[in-house]
Formats: C-alpha cells, structure tokens, sequence
C-alpha cells in the first residue's frame, strides 16, 4: 500500500511525499508478542521506543536494512533445520521454579575465563558489523564495555583489530575470534597483532573446516559460494603448531558433540565453546541444549574440568538460564546484538538492558537469585531426552 505524507503549514500544502509504503513484514514465524508495524516506514529506523524484546531487534532489522544485509545476518545454512531448531528448542524444556526463598538480591556477576563480567552473556563473533551501522564493532565493542560485558569481536569485522581494541573503555576485556587461514602468514600475523592490541583470549573456530556452509539465502546476493580460505588440512597435529603461536589461553569454538569436548579436555584446553555457528555450517547439526545434554551424558567429567560456554537461538532470559542450568558458564549472542546495531550503541545498550532484565526477572520467578548457583535441579529435559537420545 502506497503512503502519501504531505508537510503543510497554514493550512497550505508544500510537499507530498509518495515512496513510503506501510509496512508489512513477514515475521518468519518469530513469537508474536503484539509488535505493531503498521505506522512504520519501510527502509526507515523505526523508533526504538518500539523495541520491547530481541526479536523486535531482528524486526527492525529487517526493515531498516537493504535485503542482502538482512539477508547477509539472517542467512543459515542448507534448509535452515538448525537454525529453526536454535529457536524452538526452548519450548522442550521446562524450568523447575521454587517458592520460599529469599530473591530479594539478585546476582547476575561472573567470571569467564578468570575475568569479571557483568552477566554471564555475551556478544559473540559475527562478521562484518557494518552493514547494520556505519560504527559497525565499535559500538559493540563500547556498549559491551559499559555493561561491563564480554565482546569477541570476529576477525571477518568491518574494522580492524587495533580500532576495535582502541574503541574499548580502560580496563576492558575482549577477547578476540580467529579463523583457522590456510594462510599460514596471516594467521600468525593476526594472533600477534590480537596479543599486542591487548585481546585476553583467543576463540578459535573450528566448525569452518575449508569452507562456509551453503547459505542459499545469502547466495542469492553475492551469486557464488565464496573462497574463504579456511584451512581444510586443520589436524590434531596442526593444532599443536598453532597453539605454539601465541601466549594467549585459546577456546576451540564450534564443539559439537562429546568425543570433541573430551578431546578438547585431553588436549588441555581451559575452556571449549559449544556452538553450531547458529545453524550456518552444518546443517542437522544439533542444538546448544542437545549437545550439553550430549557432554553431561557421554564426557561429564568435561564440565569438572574446564569452563564451556554455548550459543544458538539465545533471544531470552530464560534461554540463558536452560543453558547455564545444563552446565554452561556463559552464553553467547549473535545475531541480536547485529541486528540491534541498526540504532548503533544506543540499540545496543538497550538490547544488552533487556537481556539483564529478563534474567534478573527470571532467576527472581525461579527463585534462584545468583547465576553461578544455577543447575540441573533447575531443569527438566526429559521431553528432549525423549526426542533425540
Ligand atoms: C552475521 C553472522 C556472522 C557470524 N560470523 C562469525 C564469525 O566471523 N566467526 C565465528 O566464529 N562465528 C560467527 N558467527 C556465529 C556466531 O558467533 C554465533 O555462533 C551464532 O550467531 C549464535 O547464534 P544466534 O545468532 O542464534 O545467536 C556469525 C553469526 C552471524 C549471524
Ligand atoms: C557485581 O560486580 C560489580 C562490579 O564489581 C559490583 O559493584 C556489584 O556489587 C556486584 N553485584 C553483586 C550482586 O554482587
Ligand atoms: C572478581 O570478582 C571476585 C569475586 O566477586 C573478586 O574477589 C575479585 O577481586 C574480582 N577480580 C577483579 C580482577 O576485579
Ligand atoms: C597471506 O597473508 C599475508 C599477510 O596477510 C599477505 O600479505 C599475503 O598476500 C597472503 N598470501 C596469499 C597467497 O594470499
Ligand atoms: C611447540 O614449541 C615447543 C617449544 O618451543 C617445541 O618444543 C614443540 O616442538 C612445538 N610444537 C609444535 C607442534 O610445533
Ligand atoms: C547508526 O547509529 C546512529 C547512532 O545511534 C544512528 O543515528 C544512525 O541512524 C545509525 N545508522 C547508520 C546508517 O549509521
């Protein structure tokens, strides 16, 4: 439906205005929680006293943004099985909540990897911030840093290591993502450059072996699978040469099933970051809650001796809480801090609120007011055990 928007004064008319187009958005089936687009402009910011969870985000996102950027956030791999399975995961597993505890102080503190954060999310690695916002990681990077939250900035970032390190607040800790480049050069150059810029951890993902997944939807834009230069040689043994490249503590990102995270634990690694890259490699791949379950029924020892942090479909408080209560001890977000970047930090920050608020509001429903002391006692899993074991 065309919009005419004319701007008169006394009663006069000086300009009419007909590119505008109400909006109507298909919501790819997201959970309706009555936002209303109807006096929205398509390719306009909406305003961002509209946004009310983190989907909205994606909402906005979708209008706001040309369609190959969407397109560029939202894409999945194959017939999107995982990614869909990221987001409806969530209605299989139920919360046990408590009654006749005391929730007056909630405590949303912790420490990933030995360093303090706010809350136990994070922004996770996604490329090339920019296409949402022309301060791309920056904003991230500085709206992370006054919530006192963890940002792993990719190394496919609009900006460079060194920016987004400079746009961090004294004292803050980010840890930095890296690709396994069959490019020998560049990777050491690059993990150089992250210990120097001031980068704590290195998450290295592994679930990219040679080649990204076939993301039609993308595809559609940029015409051809890409040459991403990913190593397809990356061996155990390659491992150990890598690991000689740097001081840093590095965090295999990618895990997928127990016999990788009890090698990962073999191999002395401090942490391992369960992960199907939401749903944008290995399509049939299976979800953060399965894999945990996967870990705690066939490797538990893992969660004894080493931190594992997951992600995938993470859009609320209490998805936090599942994953926590199945042993998690951080829980990453992708694709909600891209697409609240449209409104730069200030989306940001309020996506980062929001966040924090459902938490809080769900450990005080659950009545268990600190994050750490989240666990199995928690959760119920059994439809899913039922489902996929
Ligand atoms: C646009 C986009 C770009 C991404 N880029 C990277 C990347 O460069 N490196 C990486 O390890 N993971 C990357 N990921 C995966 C995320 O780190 C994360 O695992 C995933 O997005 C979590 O799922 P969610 O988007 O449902 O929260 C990307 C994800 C998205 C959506
Ligand atoms: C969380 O940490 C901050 C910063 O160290 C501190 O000011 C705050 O009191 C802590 N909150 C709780 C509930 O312990
Ligand atoms: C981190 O938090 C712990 C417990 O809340 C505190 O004892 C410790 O001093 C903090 N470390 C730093 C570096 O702030
Ligand atoms: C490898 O990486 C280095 C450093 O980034 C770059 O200068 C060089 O051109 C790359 N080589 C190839 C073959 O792409
Ligand atoms: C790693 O470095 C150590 C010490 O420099 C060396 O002894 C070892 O052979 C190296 N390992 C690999 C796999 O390169
Ligand atoms: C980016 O964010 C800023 C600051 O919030 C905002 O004013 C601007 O409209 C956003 N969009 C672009 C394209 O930079």
């Amino acid at each position: 439906m065309f919009f005419q928007r004319c701007l008169s004064f006394l009663g006069f008319t000086l300009l009419c205005v007909k590119s505008a187009y109400s909006v109507e958005i298909d919501r790819e089936g997201l959970p309706d929680t009555g936002l209303d687009t109807s006096d929205w402009t398509s390719r306009d910011l909406p305003p961002l006293d509209d946004m009310w969870d983190l989907n909205d985000f994606q909402i906005a996102a979708k209008n706001t943004l040309a369609p190959r950027w969407y397109a560029s956030y939202r894409t999945a791999a194959l017939n999107e099985v995982t990614y869909q399975a990221n987001l409806d995961i969530w209605s299989k597993v139920r919360l046990n909540g408590f009654s006749f505890r005391d929730v007056s102080n909630v405590n949303l503190n912790t420490s990933i990897l030995g360093f303090n954060f706010s809350a136990p999310f994070f922004i996770a690695p996604a490329a090339k911030a920019g296409h949402a916002n022309k301060s791309a990681e920056l904003s991230l990077a500085s709206a992370a840093g006054k919530a006192g939250l963890l940002y792993v900035p990719s190394i496919s970032s609009t900006k460079s290591i060194e920016e987004i390190a400079d746009a961090g607040l004294d004292g803050q800790v980010m840890f930095h993502q890296e690709y396994i480049w069959s490019n020998r050069t560049q990777l050491v150059d690059e993990l150089k450059r992250m210990e120097k810029a001031g980068f704590k951890a290195i998450f290295l993902t592994v679930d990219n072996t040679g080649v990204n997944g076939i993301r039609t939807r993308s595809l559609r834009f940029t015409g051809s699978t890409d040459e991403v230069g990913h190593s397809a040689t990356f061996d155990l043994e390659a491992l150990a040469e890598l690991r000689n490249l740097t001081t840093l503590p590095i965090v295999p990102k990618g895990i997928k099933t127990a016999a990788d995270a009890r090698k990962c634990m073999e191999l002395g690694f401090p942490a391992i970051y369960v992960s199907n890259h939401g749903g944008r490699v290995l399509d049939g791949a299976p979800t953060a809650v399965e894999i945990l379950i996967d870990i705690r029924r066939n490797a538990p020892e893992v969660f004894d001796n080493m931190e594992v942090y997951a992600d995938g479909g993470v859009r609320r408080g209490n998805h936090v809480i599942m994953l926590l209560a199945l042993g998690a001890r951080a829980v990453g977000l992708g694709r909600s801090p891209m697409f609240a970047n449209i409104y730069g930090e200030e989306g940001v920050s309020k996506m980062i609120d929001m966040m924090a608020t459902e938490l809080t509001t769900e450990l005080k429903l659950l009545g268990e007011p600190d994050v750490n002391n989240l666990d199995a006692s928690y959760i119920n899993i059994k439809l899913v055990e039922a489902m996929y074991f």
